[in-house]
């Protein structure tokens, strides 16, 4: 018997004698673990009962550096925690007596049928997570057929992480400072059938002190980041030729910028990164398909102000003309549900996902997506929304 069967039974035993729960006697083995403490490690993925168990399991994978990649923010971090502040700031106002025997979590979004609102977020070099990085995250949403956003600094690339996913997946653009490589990993992304460009606009710059603890190199891990590679030799930039200094990242992208990538592709754009309502107002000229309210997950700018706080003012210069899309700091259903109700028309998760890859591989990512829907259909329920539309500023205070 291994050690955890043989403390669970100790611990299924305590309970049966415990006064507290009698009449508890056909308590689920799962609802019994969860009465353990945060330092709980589910074993498989079915014994995740939600997103932080994953965490726990992918805490005790990752290396110290992969960990500290994953959860950093930036500065003192105060985005970071804003982020999933705000959520405790707004309050359910649920409505009684509505038919919610039937949920319908379905939306339409730029062009495409979505089963949820959620979507997982473009994560850079999920190898650090997993040896078969996204193509292992595309096998875990396509399980469960949720949409993928594939990063520009994947560690595979698009063709591959298109045939695990059974679909084009949907594309996040490092702009780079230099025009010609940008087209070049544009002309890849719509051959691979991709049609949704989201363009990250909120790096030009950062400070992430937690990670320059670290050097890089001395976390010897070939399958993300080979000492004295750069971002030259990123899976997507193969065949380019692109000079071994070129920066993911333009300081120079400004609105023009935009334009002139607009007039480049046929593929929607999708601006991400937008938190202030005259950038949505610039965005709407531009001439963009979707507004990505983000800070990147608190790994950007240390504006201390969280994103459901961004998403308000978004919304309210948008008016329905385009969809919004948002991420930063969901963990529960029930954040996704006050996300919706600010306006938000989907939902990007990023770290949970990666928890899931790192704690049980395409496993882990299907089961973080599964408890996601499942938690945002109890919450459905509970605020008496059975569909995405019925979901409005009403539903929270
Ligand atoms: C990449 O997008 C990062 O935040 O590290």
């Amino acid at each position: 018997m291994k050690s955890s069967d043989c403390s669970r039974r100790k611990l299924l035993q305590y309970l049966a004698g415990s006064p507290l729960l009698a009449g508890l006697d056909n308590l689920p083995l799962i609802a019994a673990e969860r009465l353990d403490d945060r330092d709980y490690i589910a074993e498989s993925a079915e014994w995740a009962v939600n997103v932080f168990d994953m965490e726990n399991v992918a805490l005790k994978n990752l290396s110290q550096a992969h960990w500290t990649y994953v959860s950093q923010g930036v500065d003192d971090e105060l985005t970071l925690r804003a982020n999933r502040a705000g959520y405790e700031r707004l309050h359910l106002r649920a409505r009684r007596l509505v038919d919610v025997s039937t949920i319908s979590k379905q939306t339409e979004l730029l062009g495409h049928t979505l089963a949820s609102p959620i979507i997982m977020a473009p994560v850079g070099g999920l190898g650090m997570a997993h040896t078969n990085g996204e193509i292992e995250a595309a096998l875990g949403a396509r399980n469960t057929g949720h949409k993928m956003i594939l990063s520009t600094a994947a560690t595979f690339g698009i063709e591959d992480v298109t045939a695990a996913r059974g679909e084009p997946v949907w594309y996040q653009l490092y702009a780079t400072n230099i025009w010609e490589i940008t087209q070049g990993i544009l002309r890849r992304v719509e051959a691979s059938g991709s049609d949704v460009l989201f363009l990250t606009t909120d790096i030009p710059d950062r400070n992430q002190d937690r990670m320059r603890r670290f050097d890089q190199n001395s976390d010897a891990c070939t399958d993300c980041h080979i000492p004295g590679t750069t971002f030259a030799d990123r899976t997507m930039l193969q065949g380019l030729n692109a000079p071994r200094n070129i920066s993911s990242q333009n300081m120079a992208m400004d609105w023009a910028w935009l334009r002139r990538l607009r007039d480049s592709t046929d593929m929607k754009i999708v601006i991400k990164g937008i938190t202030h309502p005259e950038d949505a107002r610039l965005a709407l000229s531009a001439g963009v398909d979707a507004i990505h309210v983000s800070n990147h997950g608190g790994r950007a700018d240390e504006s201390g102000f969280a994103t459901i706080d961004s998403l308000p003012e978004v919304v309210d210069v948008v008016r329905g003309r385009i969809p919004v899309i948002m991420d930063g700091g969901i963990r529960r259903g029930m954040d996704v549900l006050k996300a919706l109700a600010l306006g938000a028309n989907a939902v990007c998760i990023g770290r949970p996902y990666i928890w899931g890859l790192a704690a049980f591989g395409q496993e882990g990512v299907s089961k973080v997506l599964q408890i996601l829907d499942h938690e945002l259909e109890v919450a459905m329920r509970q605020a008496g929304t059975p569909s995405l539309a019925d979901i409005t500023r009403d539903t929270v205070r």
